[in-house]
Parts: structure tokens; sequence; C-alpha cells
């Protein structure tokens, strides 16, 4: 794997000095893009795309071409693991996704196999290394997966939920058998990971987006600690290059202390939250990724400025903050608010970053 010639993603990740703050955004190569509907409209469906690696690297790179990014994200989907576990994913448009087979008892959860992503999940680890053969380390790709309790929500609801009845009834009921599948899931994605990070990723995120629906006792035993038993088996470095991990719980800002302990080189933050107060919290242990309102962006291009200038400003003086929004950005924003955004952490960040 060749040198990274912009490595400042990286460097903030491990709190290093930098000379300006890095910028990504997640869901950058999604609906927003008219090129990216071209290519999804190409593929006929979403899982095709996915599974196409030519495709999903190609709409991996679009959001470089447009913009100063610091990082690439692979093209892919946290639902792609359960689907390799024989669940069938299909995706509904405007419903979401769906499972054919979803987990309901103990025979369907002892049943599960961890995939083989050399195999089962083949598409992924190529894609990977297509991806990379096109950057030719210009820039950093981070790889990813859904945490298993983010992953057990949708195999047990058979896909999108508000309330979470079934899988919080699970937990519940029978939280034994909850915990027989969150640790198969936690083996299956450290596998997964592995394998992106053999294929050349040079981070890895985990994806919590429904950790923060958890009671703060739960959060620990049913999330975090899972999040922990992936943390524990993951390859963290190649080729003498340290690969930082991120974890993203939506909705965790109540737990940033122990998030905080769990080994993760950075914490993913939604809007709710503070950048400043959470940096306060976490002190020299993590580094902070976030935190802008996606729905910031449908305001004007004046107003996104002051918001970015507002969230570098909170964070403060020093390396350690990686700029994202909270959440993935919405299908519907314009692509100048998103480029308005980029440019105004280019253009406020390095006054935060002198020696
Ligand atoms: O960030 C990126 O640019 C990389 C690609 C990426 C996708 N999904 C592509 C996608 C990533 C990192 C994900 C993660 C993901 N997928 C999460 C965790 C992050 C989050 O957003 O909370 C979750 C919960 C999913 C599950 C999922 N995938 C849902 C609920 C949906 C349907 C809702 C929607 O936005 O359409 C998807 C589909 C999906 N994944 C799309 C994209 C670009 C849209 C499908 C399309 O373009 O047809």
């Amino acid at each position: 794997m060749s040198q990274l010639q912009n490595d400042c993603f990286i460097r903030a990740l491990l709190r290093q000095p930098v000379d300006r703050t890095p910028v990504w955004m997640m869901r950058q190569a999604g609906r927003y893009l008219p090129e990216y509907r071209q290519v999804r409209e190409q593929a006929g469906s979403f899982m095709n795309l996915c599974t196409a690696p030519e495709l999903a690297c190609e709409v991996t790179l679009q959001p470089l071409r447009r913009y100063r990014l610091d990082a690439a994200i692979l093209f892919s989907d946290i639902l792609t693991v359960p689907d390799a576990m024989g669940l069938g994913l299909h995706f509904i448009e405007g419903e979401g996704p769906k499972f054919e087979r979803p987990v309901r008892n103990a025979e369907d959860i002892h049943r599960l196999p961890i995939p083989d992503p050399e195999t089962d999940l083949r598409y992924v680890p190529d894609t990977v290394r297509l991806i990379q053969s096109h950057l030719r380390g210009s820039v950093p790709l981070i790889g990813f997966s859904g945490s298993p309790w983010t992953l057990a929500t949708y195999m047990i609801e058979g896909g999108s939920s508000r309330e979470f009845r079934k899988a919080k009834g699970l937990m519940y009921d029978q939280p034994e058998l909850m915990h027989a599948l969150l640790g198969k899931l936690a083996d299956a994605v450290a596998v997964y990971l592995n394998a992106q990070i053999a294929a050349g990723v040079n981070a890895v995120m985990v994806f919590d987006t429904w950790g923060g629906v958890l009671t703060t006792e739960q959060y620990q035993a049913f999330s975090l600690d899972y999040a922990k038993r992936i943390l524990a088996q993951l390859t963290r470095s190649r080729d003498g290059q340290t690969i930082p991990a991120i974890l993203f719980t939506k909705g965790g800002g109540l737990w940033l202390e122990s998030m905080a302990d769990s080994g993760y080189d950075a914490l993913g933050l939604d809007w709710t939250i503070n950048i400043g107060a959470a940096r306060k919290r976490v002190g020299h242990r993590v580094a902070l990724q976030g935190n802008m309102d996606p729905v910031a962006l449908y305001a004007s291009p004046e107003s996104i400025r002051a918001q970015v200038k507002a969230i570098l400003e909170a964070f403060g003086q020093g390396s350690g903050h990686v700029f994202n929004l909270g959440h993935g950005v919405h299908p519907d924003i314009k692509p100048e608010h998103v480029g308005a955004m980029i440019d105004a952490v280019h253009e406020y960040s390095p006054a935060l970053h002198l020696a």
C-alpha cells in the first residue's frame, strides 16, 4: 500500500498535528448527486450497485471529483452482512430495507452462519481493492460495518422500525438469546472489517445508528460491550500504518465518557451535543468526528458557512477534530450547499491549527 499523499484525516483521528481540519460527509456518495442517480439507475437496484465492484467504485469516487474531501468511504451498506448470513435483503422504493427471513427465535439465531468475507461477501474486498487502485494514495479510504446492536434491530424487525418492539421484546424477555445473537454478530463484523483492512482500507467506522434508543444500562451491555468485542479482534495496523477505528452512536451524547474508554480512536457525534462540551468530557482519550445538523444544509450558503465556523470554533484550537455531519446527508440537498460546507471548513479551519 502506497503512502498517503493527504493523511490529515488519519492524523486528526490519531490526534497528531494537522494544518487544517479534515472533512468528509456521511452518505457522501448518494442520491443528492445527479451522477449517483444515473449510475444507480443503470444498476437497476441498490443491491446490484453494491455488488458490482466497477459501479460501487465509480460512485465512491464521484463526490471526490466534485469536492475537496479528505477521505473516501467504501460504497456499500451495513445490511450486506445479515444478507450474507442468509436473511435475503432487498430494498423497496420509498420503504427502505426488508429481510425476507427475519430472525425471530433461538433456532434462527443458532443457525446463523458467520459469513466468509472472501467468498460470501467477495464483492466488498474486491470493491476496496478496485477503489484503492484508483485512489493511489491520494486520500484515505474508510471501511465500515454496522454495530451488532444496530444490525440486530434490522434482523429481528425485518426492516426499519420506530419503536423496536420485536428487537427490544427479545432483549427484555430473553436477554441470553439477544446476547447469543450479538456475540455472533460481533465476531462476524470483526472478520468482515479485518477483510476490508486486508484489502486496503485505511480506517474503519462502526455505525451504531440505534444505540441511542437504549437505556443507559442496556447501552453498555447490549451495544457498547459488543463494539468493544469487535475492536478486540481488529487488525489495527498494516505495513506499519495504524488503522484508526471510529465509533458512531447516534444519540450517544449521554454516554461519551464510557465510549471514550472503549479503546476506539475516535467517536462520531450527532448534532445534538455541543462539540466543545463533548471535547471537555472526553479529554485527550479520543478524537471527535462531527457534528453539523444535516438539516442545516437546507439553509442558505451564508447560514451553512456560519454553522461550520461555529462548530470549528466550538471544538477550538488543535488537532483531534474531523468535520462531518451528525448523520447522513439527505437526498434532496443541493450539491452546491454541500460544496459551501466543505469550502468553509477549508477556509476557516487553518486558523485553529497555528502552532
Ligand atoms: O456514507 C456513504 O457514502 C457510504 C455508503 C453507505 C450507505 N449506507 C449507502 C446507502 C453507508 C455508510 C451506509 C450505512 C447504513 N445503511 C446505515 C448506518 C448509517 C446511518 O445512516 O444511520 C444504516 C442504518 C443503513 C441501512 C439502510 N440503507 C437504510 C435504512 C436504507 C434506506 C433509507 C435510505 O436512505 O434510502 C439504506 C439504503 C442506502 N444505503 C442508500 C445508500 C446510498 C439509498 C439507496 C438508493 O440509493 O437507492
